[in-house]
């Protein structure tokens, strides 16, 4: 191990190169325009994979490309999966970013760029992890086989059918997957547990073109007003979802888990001050570690309707429509959430409108076992990466493939964040701490290490 350790140590520099090429490509998913940037960024990585001496290859999918990479097999050692996504979230609104962001910028140790941190500074980490173990030890000592997409950030709609129909290519006994955060600085940590998604939009239309409010008003169904009416019902003043059924099949915390979240050094004010809020809300009951980890939720995603420009418009608009959200926990059925939703909306629906409910990306919810030699191996090479054994956490974000892969490959699923909660991911001014790029990538290193241990 030590003179992997020496390569990563002494080619510091160029990692940091490579990630701000990799950085400069606006490999944007959910922007057509941006299509040959995406494939641009997965020729990218594919070219990595084929300097470094992996097997490798570019594979078509009805969307975005997928970049697969595999080492040679090891007779009696563990394979190990790495999932990663090199496609980013648009980078708007573009006038907060303090460096542009397709121009990555290092400033306070920090490197700055739309998808720095989610996902291609975390995911690059393994590749590079690999690059030193090829590179001074001249061979790995497990299997280790890359996936690395390009639609996670438009919900992964392509990637079950591939890994359900390669589950020989694929298989493998734990799914490395380094697309979370840390605990806090210095607070390394191992992700268990994930919130899935159903996200939806809903359209209403009301009269057939925009109206004056004045000769109009009161007499004719206002569509804003119909969609805030029904968009303000989801949820009551305790933050309890109110469509019927919705927490029938939610799992509730542990009173252990509750217990192991409360011994974590969390602390309140300072979390308010980084989002900049006098107080924190949620469902009563509940803490914010478990209300953001834990607990479903629904979210707002993005409103509109009427009159947006300057000075104010006396109009009664034709249509409004609403994009949101509901934040899932293990063993809740997105399509289950789409029935009921659908029933909800349209016992609210005053006479006058039309509607059309959108059903977006769905991902279930996932809780990962603590209790493997995998986790033990993982937390083992964060100690070497971080100088800090991991405490163990759940997180609110969704990466949809996950329960795919557990059910699909059996395997166990590491979640191994490496970045932080202020990293501003989807956010301007996205950022990865230098320093946890280079520690991610020094306890990737060791993972492998750790896991070839495990011998079958
Ligand atoms: N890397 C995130 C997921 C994540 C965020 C995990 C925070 C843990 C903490 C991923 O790229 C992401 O943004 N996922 C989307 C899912 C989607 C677009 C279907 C999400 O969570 O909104
Ligand atoms: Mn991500
Ligand atoms: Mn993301």
């Amino acid at each position: 191990m030590s003179q992997v350790s020496t390569y990563i140590q002494q080619h510091r520099k160029s990692f940091e190169d490579d990630l701000a090429a990799l950085l400069r490509i606006p490999s944007i998913s959910a922007d057509s325009r941006q299509r040959g940037e995406v494939r641009r960024a997965a020729e990218w990585i594919l070219s990595q994979f084929t300097a470094i001496g992996l097997k490798s290859e570019l594979i078509e999918t009805p969307g975005h490309p997928l970049v697969y990479a595999e080492s040679p097999p090891v007779t009696a050692a563990p394979v190990a999966l790495v999932y990663g996504h090199y496609d980013v979230q648009p980078p708007e609104p573009l006038d907060e970013w303090i460096s542009p962001p397709f121009e990555p910028t290092i400033r306070d140790g920090n490197i700055y760029a739309r998808g720095a941190t989610d996902d291609k500074g975390q995911m690059l980490t393994h590749v590079k992890s690999v690059e030193a173990w090829l590179k001074s030890a001249g061979k790995l000592p497990l299997q280790i086989k890359f996936l690395i997409e390009g639609e996670e950030e438009v919900g992964s709609a392509h990637l079950p059918e591939f890994v359900n129909a390669q589950r020989a290519k694929l298989a493998c006994d734990c799914v490395v997957i380094s697309d979370c955060s840390q605990f806090a600085p210095g607070v390394p940590a191992i992700t268990y547990g994930l919130r899935g998604l159903a996200y939806y939009e809903l359209r209403l239309r009301g009269p057939k073109q925009d109206l004056h409010s004045g000769t109009f008003g009161g007499g004719v169904t206002n569509p804003a007003n119909a969609l805030a009416g029904i968009l303000a019902a989801l949820k009551d003043k305790d933050g309890r979802i109110q469509l019927p059924g919705f927490y029938e099949d939610v799992i509730e915390l542990t009173e252990r888990e509750r217990a192991e979240f409360r011994e974590l050094p969390f602390d309140e004010a300072q979390f308010q001050d980084q989002l900049g809020v006098k107080a924190v809300t949620g469902e009563a009951g509940y803490s914010s570690l478990e209300r953001r980890w834990a607990r479903p939720t629904c979210d707002i995603n993005g409103i509109t309707s009427g009159y947006q420009g300057e000075g104010a418009k006396t109009v009664l608009p034709a249509k409004a429509s609403a994009k949101f959200s509901f934040r899932l926990v293990p063993n809740q059925d997105p399509a289950k959430i789409t029935t009921s939703l659908r029933k909800f909306i349209e016992s609210r629906l005053p006479p006058g409108l039309e509607m059309e409910l959108i059903d977006f990306h769905g991902a279930p919810g996932v809780v990962v076992s603590l209790d493997s030699p995998y986790m033990r191996a993982a937390s083992a090479a964060i100690e070497h990466g971080f100088g800090k054994a991991p405490v163990f956490v759940r997180e609110g974000g969704s990466i949809p493939i996950v329960n795919t892969f557990a059910d699909e490959l059996d395997a166990d699923v590491l979640l191994l964040g490496w970045g932080q909660n202020d990293d501003n991911t989807h956010s301007p001014n996205e950022k990865f701490s230098l320093d946890d790029y280079h520690r991610g990538t020094l306890a990737s290193a060791q993972l492998w290490h750790e896991l070839a241990s495990l011998r079958k």
